[in-house]
């Protein structure tokens, strides 16, 4: 169950940061071109939320399940001491956790936007900053924090 968990939080990451990079695009583009606000930027706005939801979820899980997670808090005082340790029973969790949150209010706050300029620009400045925020708690393969590869197949 952990190592397809991994698997699959991974592979998830790809479809966050796609339905966020297209949305976070659309939005510039609506706003400075002074765009109707479409079904489909609608549609975008609902699934990048949806998707990160989906990412929560399985993150929530994963931390249950995760020896890495489990000997962080069983060995917490030297735990800390580790930055691997650290950064996944702390600094990724958290972080994550913020950006979900950023996405959750900045999709709610732009549906009940009154003009279409008011949603592009609440959902491009929202979502922009938790993009910036899941960059950076993303473990990159070249990541100073944890090192993880690209992908990981079955
Ligand atoms: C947008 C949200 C998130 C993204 C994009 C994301 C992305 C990732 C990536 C790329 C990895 C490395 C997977 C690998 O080793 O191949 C990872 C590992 C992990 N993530 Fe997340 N994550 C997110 C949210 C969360 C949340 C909210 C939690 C916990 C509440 C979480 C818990 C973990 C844990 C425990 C691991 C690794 C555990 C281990 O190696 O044993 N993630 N995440």
């Amino acid at each position: 169950m952990y190592s397809t968990l991994l698997i699959i939080h991974s592979l998830t990451r790809w479809l966050v940061l796609a339905f966020l990079v297209y949305s976070i695009c659309s939005a510039f583009v609506g706003y400075t071109r002074d765009k109707r606000f479409s079904k489909a930027d609608n549609a975008f706005r609902h699934w990048t939320a949806t998707v990160s939801h989906i990412q929560l979820m399985i993150g929530i899980i994963l931390y249950t399940q995760s020896p890495i997670v489990n000997y962080f808090w069983a060995k917490t005082e030297s735990g800390l001491h580790q930055l691997e340790l650290t950064f996944y029973g702390l600094i990724h969790m958290v972080l994550m956790l913020l950006s979900v949150v950023l996405i959750t209010i900045g999709s709610a706050l732009a549906k009940r936007r009154l003009t279409d300029r008011e949603k592009f620009k609440t959902m491009f400045v929202w979502f922009s900053i938790a993009f910036i925020i899941i960059l950076i708690a993303i473990p990159w393969p070249f990541s100073p924090l944890s090192s993880r590869p690209n992908f990981r197949m079955f």
